[in-house]
């Protein structure tokens, strides 16, 4: 990971170069520090050792450019230019600090010592029984947006896919599945691995989701430096694609893929239209999601019965990332907006999509056409998976 500090001033720095110099049309704030805060000039592993900013350097530096950002929003008309239509550029910008944002979590949640992030618990599930399958209608539906204001290259454009009909797990998969997966044996069954995961489990040594360690004959996890009980009714999170393939192999399933996530997210059967949402058009509220960082952990599974999709699936969006069997592509008729290097650079390379966001992610970073993308041996994220299946055996 990179140093938080760097983290920090690199949110100051994009903002700076897009909304201060590119919108704004305005002078310099530091242009001497541009280098050290490109992502592509300097890989995380040589950014500790560059001379950054200190932290309160960086605070005056951001401070310093939100100020001129908030004069240039005050000054700019928001047309006449694609750039800022509809504010697009002061979105782009407000989605790039959230995203370092969660990239911060995840490194707090790497980091040793004594806990320092405190938040209060994410409600419960209500007393209910879900089914543990939603059957989800073939046919082609709306995927990706034309007409989102803030949507990013990668979601454009709208254009109809077709998916065959399957059956979605209702919530995210559990710790308690999970656990019964581990004592199964499924760390150590080849089976249920691909070759490549395989390999990875066998060079990383995993035998259980990242930040959990053995206590006797059960186990326990470490999160944001407490060490407590592993919650079986918590969506697992902390596993890299290859454990959450291995796992819905065992379970007689598979991942689901991107275009069948969004369906199961969007698809609404009696228009027939694509919501924005789950749960409709309307931006999040705590009511729908567990996402920005109120709650440092997901959800039990089921929680947030208000968010659930037409459909009846659960969860989607919030609580945790979920890995897709699908590879970063473009859509048809993609176009790189404003810039090759926030998408097109990664297309075709060694990626896996993730779909819904997390706890860590706050709204404005995340919507029913949103899409992530990662190494598939990536464990710090906080993502999880659930899983599909064609039919249903009986
Ligand atoms: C879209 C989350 C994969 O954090 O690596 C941040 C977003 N791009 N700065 C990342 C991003 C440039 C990106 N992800
Ligand atoms: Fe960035």
């Amino acid at each position: 990971m990179s140093p938080l500090v760097w983290d920090l001033a690199h949110i100051g720095n994009q903002e700076e170069l897009w909304l201060v110099r590119d919108v704004g049309g305005r002078d310099p704030v530091r242009q001497d520090i541009d280098e050290l805060y490109d992502a592509f000039q300097h890989p995380r592993a040589e950014r500790p050792s560059l001379p950054l900013l200190n932290p309160t350097e960086a605070r005056t530096y951001v401070r310093e450019v939100r100020d001129k950002v908030f004069d240039v929003l005050d000054r700019t008309p928001l047309e006449g230019r694609e750039l800022v239509e509809n504010g697009f550029a002061f979105g782009m910008i407000v989605q790039h600090e959230q995203q370092h944002d969660e990239t911060m979590l995840a490194t707090h949640q790497l980091r040793k010592g004594n806990p320092v992030l405190h938040a209060p618990n994410p409600p419960a599930a209500p007393a209910e029984r879900l089914p543990a399958e939603v059957f989800v209608p073939g046919g082609s539906f709306e995927m990706g947006t034309s007409l989102e204001p803030w949507a990013l290259d990668n979601e454009r454009p709208a254009h109809q896919v077709h998916v065959d009909s399957f059956w979605i797990d209702t919530v995210p998969v559990s710790n308690g599945h999970y656990l019964a997966f581990i004592d199964a044996g499924g760390y150590d069954d080849a089976r249920w691995w691909s070759e490549r995961g395989w390999a990875y489990r066998t060079e990383a040594g995993l035998t259980s989701p990242r930040f959990w360690h053995r206590d006797g004959d059960g186990w326990q996890r470490t999160r944001f430096g407490v060490v407590e009980p592993i919650p079986v009714d918590e969506p697992v999170v902390h596993v890299s694609y290859h454990e959450a393939e291995a796992y819905a192999a065992w379970a007689g399933k598979r991942l689901p893929t991107e275009p069948e996530w969004e369906k199961a997210a969007r698809f609404d059967p009696d228009t027939g239209r694509s919501r924005r949402y789950p749960w409709g058009d309307e931006d999040p509220t705590d009511e729908h999601a567990n996402l920005g960082q109120r709650h440092l952990r997901p959800a039990p599974v089921g929680a947030y019965p208000l968010g659930q999709s037409p459909l009846g699936v659960r969860q989607l969006v919030g609580d945790v990332w979920e890995w897709l069997d699908s590879d970063f592509r473009p859509y048809p008729g993609f176009r790189a907006f404003p810039y090759k290097e926030y998408s097109e650079v990664f297309f075709g390379g060694d990626y896996k999509m993730l779909r819904g966001g997390s706890f860590g992610t706050d709204k404005a970073a995340v919507r029913g056409t949103f899409r992530n993308w990662d190494h598939p041996i990536r464990r710090q994220i906080f993502a999880g998976f659930r899983c599909a299946r064609d039919h249903r055996p009986d």
